[in-house]
């Protein structure tokens, strides 16, 4: 392949890479944005278990973190107002209907205090298999989950859904895309299924995915929350903007239902992960390229596995669950011994994996590795 010339935007990264030291990964990016190679340094596994994106942080980001040195002996306060005003802005919304939280698995969870408080030992109902995060902490809270199956293309069956709902029911989880199934419910679905919920249940749609389906800005629930006084969609900056550990996320709701989630936070978010998804959320040519390359690249691991003849579900997100035709701990094993580390078991897919689409080396050597690994 022919190098690619320097431009002002290539310019910009690579000036950005040396400003900052080592990446976990080298990125070069072409002029239309795409990215032409990346690779990472080899120490430890690589981690293809988080569904984090090691593209990340922009290099916008990795500048606001260096810069934030400077904020942190202050509280965060006005930094967090500056960006809920954003995100409002962003997402077309008044700024009292956005909540900013540390990590959307703080909103979750304050939508499980809200449950409990409204209703003790009320029910929640959710996909099996699902992201846990919300289940498993309304059970400490003394509610009942009443788990749906997915169906038969491991997608929410919002049918079921709603005979599961009783007069016991506080609130319904709907991962959209599902976690660790990748798959999506259609918005004129998910639409009717919201319209027919009893109003006073609680409806969370977790879009910590969106940014990587077909057309993020048609998949999002967003559009409903005027008509649907008990929705919460739920955003993170942990996935499309690299920002996993600096916990930033984000819920938008109407404006009543911000106010009593907001009263139920528990910790202020940090300076330093306020002031990165500040700058992150600007950083579009950095998002577009990075949402592409992992798009590209869920589509070759997608094929190889269609290739291979293994069932999948039809991942929407930064991730493919596939069966891998044995116990899943076998894989993992196998993978592991070729330095990459997968994902675990879920309820229900004893034999399926989850895989997070990392850079573009650590999906070759995936792929590489992937033939050996589905042999018993
Ligand atoms: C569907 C889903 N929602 C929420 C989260 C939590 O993300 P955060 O890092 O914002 O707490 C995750 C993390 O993996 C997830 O998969």
């Amino acid at each position: 392949m022919t190098p690619p010339a320097l431009t002002r935007r290539r310019a910009l990264l690579g000036s950005a890479a040396a400003l900052l030291g080592p990446w976990p990964s080298r990125i070069v990016f072409a002029d239309d944005g795409s990215v032409v190679s990346a690779t990472r340094p080899g120490t430890g596994p690589i981690l293809l278990n988080g569904n984090e994106n090691p593209y990340g942080p922009s290099p916008a980001a990795r500048r606001a973190i260096l810069d934030s040195m400077g904020a942190a002996p202050r509280y965060a306060e006005e930094s967090i107002e500056v960006l809920r005003r954003q995100i409002a802005l962003h997402e077309g919304v008044d700024p009292a209907q956005v909540l900013v939280g540390s990590g959307s698995g703080e909103l979750l969870r304050m939508a499980g205090l809200l449950a409990a408080r409204t209703l003790a030992g009320g029910e929640l109902v959710a996909a099996r298999p699902t992201y846990e995060e919300l289940p498993e902490f309304a059970e400490r809270l003394g509610l009942t989950v009443r788990w749906v199956d997915v169906d038969a293309e491991h997608r929410h069956d919002l049918d079921a859904f709603l005979r599961a709902i009783t007069s016991r029911t506080s609130l319904v989880y709907v991962c959209n895309p599902n976690n660790p199934t990748g798959t999506t419910v259609a918005t004129d679905q998910l639409a009717a299924f919201v319209r027919a919920v009893p109003g006073p249940v609680t409806v969370v749609v977790d879009e910590a995915y969106v940014d990587f389906t077909d057309v993020p800005g048609r998949s999002t629930a967003v559009g409903l929350l005027r008509e649907a006084p008990n929705l919460v969609v739920l955003r993170t900056f942990s996935k499309l903007h690299g920002l996993a550990g600096l916990r930033v996320g984000y819920g938008i709701a109407p404006a009543s239902l911000a106010t009593r989630l907001g009263a139920l936070s528990l910790v202020w978010p940090n300076s330093t992960g306020i002031a990165a998804a500040t700058a992150s959320l600007n950083d579009r040519g950095f998002l577009q390229a990075t949402r592409t390359a992992i798009v590209d690249d869920r589509t070759r691991v997608q094929g190889a596995l269609d290739r291979l003849g293994r069932p999948r579900a039809d991942s929407k997100g930064n991730f493919v669950f596939f069966d891998t035709g044995r116990p899943v701990a076998e894989f993992q094993e196998c993978m592991l011994a070729q330095g990459l580390r997968v994902g675990r078991r879920f309820a229900g897919y004893d034999t399926w994996s989850r895989v997070t689409i990392g850079v573009r080396d650590e999906v070759d050597r995936f792929l590489a590795a992937l033939p050996g690994a589905l042999k018993a």
